[in-house]
């Protein structure tokens, strides 16, 4: 039997770093997504491997060890830490395909821990459980990372753009939001534990000074949900634009962020702002026109994306014998 799972990335685009201090977020599943193809193994040996990141891996899913053949996967522990919980260790293999940038914020970990569980499941022929699979998708990644926001796995499971409230309450909201976005993403990858602390200690310092600029981050987060819903891409950029400022003023930005949100603004887009924890990885630029434009221009000197907000979480197929073993041909299949 071939599995054949995949589930989006997602991207922050209001309320991070505030969200630690009880203010709202929100966040969406983009159309870049880890996909895996899982099929018992030709050996008695289980394999990891990708084409697209190259690497190759043969696991020992008792010890949670792993010997490379090929590259140097960092997502490894992940497989490591599903395959030890949730397999019967007899050989599979485990094909991945990813189009989320690595390290970036954008959630490429929980994408594959989440494709990885729910093409276990069927495998196993166990019933598609997306509550179970976000739960134990957040526990695999606390485990590795040790701290983890429910977040990333939550967006992967179930898709679209969801709105955390001040009492924690995910609800998914406006799921026609269409418009078009460019993320833009440094080689030096954020470290959100250590950004999450810097700003910790910049409030301390700052009580009276910190503590309303994350109150103003939330209204910003409010409006901005209010301008989703009511497709106002114009507003929503110009909301884009103020919460970068503040987010400047806790300290996470950097000169490369810095220069990408500029690029970005003077390329066309409507808005743009760092997207997650920030001291490195991405920006987020809303383009309702001019998104090859910006594209082109991130490019230049860093990496880009263009993305789009999906509906589509994780989903899980069996391949039939006679279908084409095409990612590509799989996706238009599936679409
Ligand atoms: O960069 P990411 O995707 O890890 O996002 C971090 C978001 C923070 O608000 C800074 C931290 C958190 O856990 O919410």
């Amino acid at each position: 039997m071939e599995i054949l799972a995949s589930a989006p990335g997602k991207t922050i685009l209001f309320g991070e770093h505030a969200v630690v201090y009880g203010e709202p977020a929100i966040a969406g599943a983009v159309n870049k997504r880890a996909t895996i193809k899982l099929r018992e193994a030709p050996r008695d040996i289980s394999i990891f491997k990708s084409d697209d990141l190259g690497f190759e891996a043969e696991l020992d899913t008792v010890a949670k060890r792993y010997t490379l053949k090929k590259g140097k996967p960092g997502i490894i522990k992940y497989i490591l830490e599903i395959l030890s919980k949730f397999h019967d260790h007899s050989p599979i293999e485990i094909d991945l395909s990813l189009n989320i940038p690595i390290g970036s914020g954008l959630g490429s970990s929980a994408a594959v821990t989440v494709s990885t569980l729910a093409a276990l499941h069927k495998y196993h022929g166990k019933k598609f459980d997306r509550i179970f699979i976000a739960k134990k998708a957040h526990e695999i990644e606390n485990t590795v990372q040790r701290m983890a926001s429910p977040l990333d796995t939550r967006v992967s499971t179930f898709g679209g753009l969801i709105y955390l409230s001040r009492k924690k309450k995910i609800t998914k909201f406006n799921t026609n939001f269409k418009s078009s976005f460019v993320i833009g993403y440094t080689s030096k990858r954020g470290n959100t534990g250590r950004m999450v602390k810097s700003v910790k200690s910049l409030k301390n310092r700052n009580p009276t000074i910190i503590e309303p600029i994350l109150k103003t981050i939330g209204k910003i987060t409010d409006d901005a949900k209010l301008a989703i819903t009511n497709k106002q891409e114009y507003r929503l950029g110009e909301l884009m634009n103020v919460n970068q400022g503040l987010l400047d003023s806790l300290g996470v930005n950097t000169n490369e962020l810095s220069r990408m949100v500029y690029l970005a603004r003077k390329s066309g887009a409507s808005g743009s702002k760092i997207t997650g924890a920030g001291g490195g990885g991405s920006i987020i630029a809303c383009c309702p026109k001019n998104q090859d434009k910006v594209f082109k221009a991130l490019t230049y000197y860093d990496n880009a994306i263009k993305v789009n907000f999906s509906n589509e979480g994780v989903f899980v197929k069996e391949i039939k014998e006679g279908l084409n073993d095409n990612f590509e041909d799989w996706w238009k299949y599936i679409n």
